[in-house]
C-alpha cells in the first residue's frame, strides 16, 4: 500500500507513520507536512534513510501541489494535518480556518479530480471536541450532535461536514475518526501532559486553568494508532468512529500523578485564569469501533503515564530544543497573562 499521510511530522502523525511502516513491511508512506511550529523533522529522523518513507514539505491548502502528489498514485490518505491547539485558536483562529477547513477541502477536491474515486480511501482525523462539552454524566456517541465551543473545534467540525458531503455527493471513500486526548512520545510541550512533565522536571510551576476539575479522557497514542489502522483497513465508507481511552481524569489528578511519579512537591501547582469557553468534560462511548472492528484501548492511564514520563526523561534534548525562541514568547504570553488575570 502507498499511503499519503498529511501532518506526519507532528505528534500523532509521526507515531502513526512509525507504527504503520513497522507493521506493514511492504507498505510505503509519503508524508506531506508544512513544518509549522508543531512539525518537527526530528520526530521521524530514524526513517530518513528508509526507501519506504518519503518526506515532502508542503501545505495541504496548496491545491496544485496536492493534486500533483495525489496524481502520482496513492491508495489511501490519512489526514492528520491541522492546527491542533485550542489556546492558540483562541489567540488567533485564522490559521485554523485555513488549514483545518480549507486544507481539508483542497485534499477532498484533489481526490475528486484525480478520478480515482472511490479507489482512494480518505481517513480524516477528527476529534471528540466537535461534540462540545458534557455535564457530570453521559458520553459522546457517534450520534451526538456537533456543538463545538472553540475556534479549533469549530474548524474541525466544519471539516467533518465537508468530508461527509464528499461521500454523499461524489461517492468518495471517506472515514472519520473522533478521538479523545492523546498523550505519549513526541507530543509538543504546549499540551497538558508534556507541559506538566517537562515543567516538573525543571522545577517550574505547573499552570492549572480554573479549578482544575475539568475532565478529559486520556488515550495512549499507540492505542489511537492501532484504532486508525483498523478503521483504514476495515471501516465502512462514510462512517464515523469514536475512539477513546476509557480513562477519565481531572486535570488536577493528572498534574499530581506526574509530580508524585517525579518525586516533586504539589506546591509546584499554580492555579491560573481559566481558558475562555473551556469544555468541562469529555467522555467517549467507543462501543461502535469495539463491536464492528474489534478495537479497544490496551494501555491503562497508569502504564501510559509511566511510559510517557520515561520517554521525556530519556529524550530531554528533544524538548529542551523546542522550549526556546518562539516557544518561550508563546509561553510568556499564555501564562503571564493568565497569572495576571486570575
Ligand atoms: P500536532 O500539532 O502535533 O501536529 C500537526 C502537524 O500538522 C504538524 O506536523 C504541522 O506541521 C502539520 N501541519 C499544520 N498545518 C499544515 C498544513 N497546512 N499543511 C501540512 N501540514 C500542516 O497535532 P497532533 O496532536 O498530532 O494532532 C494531529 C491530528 O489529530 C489533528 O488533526 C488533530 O485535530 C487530531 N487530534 C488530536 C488529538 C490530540 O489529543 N492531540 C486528539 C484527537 C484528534
Ligand atoms: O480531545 C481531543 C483534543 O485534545 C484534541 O482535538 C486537541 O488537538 C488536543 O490539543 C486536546 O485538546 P485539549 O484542549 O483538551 O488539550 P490541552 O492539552 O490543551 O488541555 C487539556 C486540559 O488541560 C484542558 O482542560 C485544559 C487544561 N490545561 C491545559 C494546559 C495546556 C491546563 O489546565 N493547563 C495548561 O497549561
Amino acid at each position: 500500500m502507498r499511503l499519503l499521510v498529511t501532518g506526519g511530522c507532528g505528534f500523532i502523525g509521526s507515531n502513526f507513520i512509525r507504527f504503520f511502516l513497522d507493521k506493514y513491511t511492504d507498505a510505503s508512506v509519503i508524508n506531506v507536512d508544512k513544518l509549522t511550529y508543531a512539525g518537527n523533522l526530528q520526530n521521524l529522523s530514524d526513517l530518513s534513510e528508509s526507501p519506504r518513507y518519503h518526506f515532502i514539505r508542503g501545505d495541504i491548502a496548496d491545491a496544485s501541489r496536492m493534486e500533483e502528489v495525489i496524481r502520482e498514485g496513492v491508495d489511501a490518505i490519512v489526514n492528520f494535518a491541522a492546527e491542533s491547539h485550542v489556546d492558540r485558536s483562541i489567540e488567533d483562529p485564522s490559521a485554523f480556518m485555513k488549514t483545518n477547513i480549507f486544507g481539508t477541502f483542497v485534499l477532498l477536491e484533489a481526490v475528486r479530480k484525480s478520478f480515482a474515486v472511490p479507489k482512494i480511501r480518505f481517513l480524516h482525523i477528527s476529534t471528540d471536541e466537535v461534540y462540545g462539552s458534557l455535564g457530570e454524566t453521559g458520553t459522546f456517541t457517534e450520534e451526538t450532535s456537533l456543538a463545538p465551543n472553540s475556534p479549533y473545534s469549530a474548524s474541525k467540525g466544519a471539516a467533518d461536514m465537508m468530508v461527509r458531503s464528499y461521500y454523499h455527493t461524489y461517492g468518495l471513500s471517506v472515514l472519520i475518526t473522533r478521538c479523545s486526548n492523546n498523550y505519549g512520545p513526541y507530543q509538543f510541550p504546549e499540551k497538558l501532559i508534556p507541559l506538566m512533565v517537562s515543567n516538573a522536571m525543571e522545577d517550574q510551576e505547573l499552570p492549572i486553568y480554573g479549578d482544575g476539575m475539568y475532565i478529559r479522557d486520556w488515550i495512549y497514542v499507540e492505542d489511537h494508532c492501532r484504532a486508525l489502522d483498523r478503521v483504514l483497513r476495515q471501516g465502512r465508507d462514510g462512517e464515523v468512529y469514536n475512539v477513546g481511552g476509557g480513562s477519565e481524569r481531572t486535570n488536577l489528578y493528572v498534574a499530581k500523578s506526574i509530580l508524585d511519579r517525579l518525586g516533586k512537591p504539589h506546591s509546584l501547582i499554580r492555579y491560573v485564569a481559566d481558558r475562555p469557553g473551556h469544555d468541562r468534560r469529555y467522555a467517549i462511548d467507543f462501543s461502535k469501533i469495539e463491536r464492528e472492528l474489534g478495537w479497544k484501548p490496551t494501555v491503562s492511564f497508569e502504564e501510559g503515564i509511566d511510559r510517557t514520563i520515561e520517554w521525556y526523561q530519556i529524550h530531554r534534548e528533544w524538548w529542551t530544543k523546542i522550549k526556546t525562541g518562539e516557544y518561550l514568547d508563546y509561553y510568556k504570553r499564555m501564562y503571564q497573562d493568565r497569572q495576571n488575570h486570575r
